[in-house]
């Protein structure tokens, strides 16, 4: 146990294994919701539970999705009120996945309390709680909505529904949402005002019924991996530049008001190139690199499927594989616009090839890259207050479709303002929050609900 209560309460919430892509997890993911309405509930908070549809699982069973949680502790109506949204549910863990400390119970090192969900989302939601019930004691200087849900890890199902149909009631008085559910770049508060978007491809080639031996088909047929690579390849160039035509077109252009953004960032590159073991990045200063992930379009190969991948040597030819794909988008790039210039260029591509084989480009429905007017962020430049800096204004360069969702539907001025730290691991093992970001972070919320006050 830990002698400090907030510490403790952190240690409670991460010892449940709410998972929600394990289905027969799920009455944890349910407990997990329960936990958080009853530390709601001591904050003098409504809270009501709302039942969702059911699941459908891919073998046809359908099972409970976790209750959303849509709290409210109202202050005085003429006040702003915020809306802060995390999420309950966690990635699996398991020790054997190289943990070097049980998963599921909160321990701490070298100021560092390790734990899956300790930093992605359970402890951000409770920095949020935590600070509610200190300004609590004297007052609660503006009203607070909460949303918490437990489906994030898994696509966040049913919440765009229930975020539409409460549009015009659990919305309508809402003036911020703030998503607590990102890290920071160095040891100072940093604000997200926007993230790349993606579109998922897949491309699949078939050269026979069923896959062939080398001895006795090598050299007298196309083969479905030799047209895949090479389609693949072409891609993207050397250096990183994406080949498709048109892809740039809609890329908004640089301003120098943007540009001078990037160099208040602290972010230090070598630490992460020593962590990750990498030799080099293909840009050399922290501000091109933050641009280049944030603000510009990348492609990534992910996988080739129905490729022999065993260890060994063994002499097929494949059948049908299918090469996997994505293009992280940036404003103003739309999904079904990148959908077209890609299946273009590889049907275009793949012609070149004289092959007989079959073809077939899909994708998945993709989502947008949003962005947020800087102006209406502004508050950010307050938590100079508790760390003696301005915040880092980041744009994230992963998505998160929840920020997109609920900018396009409730108009309102949206921020990403997480209190984890740059190296959390969040979906890997040793996932961890640092004490002091946990602690600090808790200020900053404070802070921020004690300024929004004055606006
Ligand atoms: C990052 O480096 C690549 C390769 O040198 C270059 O093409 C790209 O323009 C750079 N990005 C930025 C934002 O400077
Ligand atoms: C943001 O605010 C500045 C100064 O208050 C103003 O000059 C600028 O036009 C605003 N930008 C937008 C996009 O509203
Ligand atoms: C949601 O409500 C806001 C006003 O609070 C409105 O501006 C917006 O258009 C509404 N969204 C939809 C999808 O009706
Ligand atoms: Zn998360």
């Amino acid at each position: 146990t830990f002698n400090f209560l907030i510490l403790q309460r952190l240690k409670d919430w991460v010892a449940i294994e709410s998972v929600s892509t394990d289905p027969e997890k799920r009455h944890l993911v349910i407990n997990m919701m329960l936990l958080a309405e009853e530390r709601i509930r001591k904050l003098g908070g409504t809270v009501e539970m709302v039942d969702l549809d059911m699941q459908e699982l891919p073998n046809g069973n359908k099972i409970s999705l976790p209750p959303v949680i849509l709290a409210n502790i109202v202050k005085d109506p003429k006040k702003p009120t915020v809306c802060f949204y995390g999420h309950m549910d966690v990635q699996p863990a398991k020790i054997e996945d190289g943990w070097s400390t049980e998963p599921y119970i909160l321990t701490e090192k070298n100021g560092n309390l390790y734990g899956r969900g300790a930093s992605d989302d359970k402890g951000q939601v409770l920095a949020v709680l935590n600070a509610i019930e200190a300004l609590q004691k004297h007052e609660l200087p503006v009203n607070v909505k909460i949303l918490l849900e437990g489906m994030e890890e898994v696509g966040s199902i049913g919440l765009n529904t229930l975020v539409k149909q409460r549009n015009s009631t659990f919305f309508s008085d809402v003036d911020y949402i703030v998503v607590t559910d990102s890290a920071w770049l160095s040891n100072k508060p940093g604000i997200t005002y926007g993230t790349r978007g993606i579109c998922y491809f897949f491309v699949e080639i078939e050269c026979a019924k069923r896959d062939l031996h080398s001895g006795s088909f090598g050299g007298i047929l196309h083969e479905a991996m030799n047209d895949l690579i090479f389609l693949l390849n072409t891609l993207v160039d050397s250096s990183g530049h994406i080949l498709i035509p048109g892809i740039y077109e809609a890329v908004v252009p640089l301003t120098e008001k943007e540009k001078k953004l990037y160099e208040g960032i602290e972010y230090d590159l070598d630490q992460i190139m020593a962590k990750y073991g990498l030799e080099e990045f293909r840009n050399k200063t922290k501000e091109e690199l933050l641009m280049q992930r944030s603000r510009y379009p990348s492609l990534s190969i992910h996988g080739i499927e129905g490729a022999f991948s065993a260890p060994g040597a063994k002499t097929v030819i494949p059948a049908k594989v299918t090469g996997k794909f994505s293009v992280m988008l940036v404003p103003n790039m739309e999904p079904s616009v990148v959908k077209k210039q890609v299946t273009d260029y590889l049907n275009k591509k793949f012609t070149e090839l004289n092959s007989p084989n079959s073809i077939k480009v899909t994708s998945d429905t993709g989502s947008k890259p949003w962005l947020s007017d800087i102006n209406e962020t502004h508050l950010c430049y307050l938590h100079s207050l508790v760390f003696g800096k301005d915040a880092d204004m980041i744009r994230a360069g992963g998505t998160i479709p929840i920020a997109t969702h609920f900018q396009e539907v409730t108009r309102k001025s949206i921020m990403l303002l997480g209190i984890g730290g740059p190296d959390d691991a969040s979906h890997g093992q040793d996932e961890k929050i640092s004490r002091y970001n946990f602690i600090e972070g808790t200020k900053l919320y404070a802070a921020f609900l004690q300024e929004l006050a004055t606006v």
